[in-house]
């Protein structure tokens, strides 16, 4: 059996959470390859609304079974809560999640250097979630990281020490106040005890033996391909690789394995945090985007930058993971505007290009627009399409020459327009 993959070509928020849900019952297990508590994936059934930022977005289905992967970094402190919150839920976690035992552990020095690393980068600050995603992806490729398996060795504590003292070190030679840190160390470290209940497993083995049991695993991306860091808006990040290709390293499957590819993206754009944004639109019809969509982040709260669609970004989002689906979200947000627009081409120094240039700032690219006709009309998933959204889909199915498998027009599981989908 392959796995199929499901990640955001955009820069994250594209809906993630709420499809994954919804396509759940399509497979046995739903994997996450990368990133970490820096995710917020929304899923809303039932009239109730959850967030999940850790755990993969399968949790709420009684007979799938959910990995944290070896690419995922761990924050226990917000995994226990997330656990606590579900089980408040009647979500009986521990008998749906399995983690890899070489995820790496978030630790609250890695919070404190990843806001050390912002305030010290000032005006030109990435516009982390503070989450300590760089540090500890920085303590994993510098060979000095702490892994969940490391937990069940004689030798933990000393470990944790040593790496905390080297960080201690460099966050007094960065000047940085570490007032509170023996609290929540305190804390962590009773998070750790919480945690240790979980069923920890060598994940790579559990899933290739599963594909072997023809069992259908999804791999769920968080962020989105455009904060990859090879491919992303560089420096402006995040610190793991977004695209397709982490799920064979996030998880220890070949890339052989891998089957239907589908790429999510927002009827439109945002971003949040700094870095280049072509289509952003600073005027009143960005915060009318923001306004109908609700585009305030899930894990922080900030607002998220708006703008029109940019196929310029799209198709090579497309392009670097090989999309053989495309699921476009949050179309009902465009209900009430008169027109459309799509960025096709940029300008750079002066020529016109269909491909990101290596310098990409918003200052450099001119956003070339084509405006299409809106339709004005609330979406219903039980009625037709109006023509104009149809004619919009089939506009991005011919630049992208890829099909829109799936249509949500709304934020609740049932608010979704299954076209034609193709699953292992
Ligand atoms: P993720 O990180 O990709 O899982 O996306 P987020 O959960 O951070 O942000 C997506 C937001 O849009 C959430 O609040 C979802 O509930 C909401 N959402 C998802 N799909 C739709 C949709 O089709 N229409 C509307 N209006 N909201 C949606
Ligand atoms: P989901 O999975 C949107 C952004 C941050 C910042 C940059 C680096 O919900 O789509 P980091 O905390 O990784 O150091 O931040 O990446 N970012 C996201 N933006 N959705 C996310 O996840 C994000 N995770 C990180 O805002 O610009
Ligand atoms: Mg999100």
């Amino acid at each position: 059996m392959q796995v199929d993959v499901l990640l955001g070509l955009q820069w994250g928020d594209e809906g993630k959470g709420k499809i994954v849900d919804v396509l759940t019952p399509n497979y046995d297990i739903i994997a996450r390859f990368q990133g970490g508590p820096n995710a917020g994936h929304t899923l809303e059934f039932d009239g109730k609304k959850h967030v999940l930022h850790t755990i993969p977005s399968g949790i709420f289905h009684e007979k799938t079974m959910n990995i944290i992967g070896n690419g995922v970094v761990i924050d226990p402190i917000v995994l226990r809560k997330e656990i606590l919150g579900l089980v408040g839920n009647d979500v009986p976690v521990s008998d749906r999640l399995k983690v890899s035992r070489k995820a790496h552990l978030i630790m609250p020095t890695h919070c404190l250097l990843d806001r050390a690393s912002e305030t010290a980068k000032g005006k030109d600050k990435i516009g982390s979630t503070l989450k300590g995603i760089g540090p500890t992806y920085m303590d994993k490729t510098g060979r000095n990281g702490l892994r969940i398996g490391d937990l069940e060795r004689a030798d933990f504590t000393k470990r944790y020490d040593a790496l905390r003292d080297k960080h201690v070190q460099m966050l007094e030679r960065l000047d940085f106040d570490i007032e509170g840190l023996e609290a929540m160390e305190n804390d962590w470290m009773e998070a750790m005890e919480y945690i240790r209940q979980l069923n920890f497993i060598n994940s790579e083995y559990y899933i290739n033996e599963k594909l072997k049991n023809e069992k259908r695993v999804l791999a769920e991306g968080a962020q989105g391909s455009l904060l990859d860091i090879d491919f992303g808006s560089y420096p402006y990040v995040t610190s793991s690789n977004t695209v397709c290709a982490g799920a064979c390293t996030g998880l220890g499957i070949a890339p052989s394995s891998i089957g239907e590819v589908y790429g999510i993206f927002k009827a439109y754009c945002t971003r949040v945090g700094s870095g280049p944004f072509p289509t952003e639109l600073l005027d009143e019809t960005g915060q009318k985007l923001r306004d109908e969509g609700n585009e305030y982040g899930s894990t922080t709260g900030r607002p998220r930058r708006c703008g029109w669609l940019d196929v310029v970004a799209l198709n090579y989002a497309t392009m670097l993971n090989g999309v053989t689906q495309l699921i476009m979200t949050k179309a009902d947000v465009l209900n009430s505007f008169d027109t459309i627009e799509v960025c096709k081409q940029y300008k750079v120094d002066g020529k016109r290009s269909e491909e990101l240039p290596f310098y990409y700032e918003s200052s450099e690219v001119e956003p070339k627009m084509e405006s299409l006709k809106g339709w004005k009309k609330e979406l219903d998933h039980t009625q037709e399409l109006p023509a104009e959204l149809e004619d919009y889909i089939d506009y991005i199915e011919t630049e992208t020459g890829c099909p829109i498998s799936i249509v949500s027009l709304g934020p609740d599981r049932t608010q979704t327009l299954v076209r034609d989908l193709h699953t292992v």
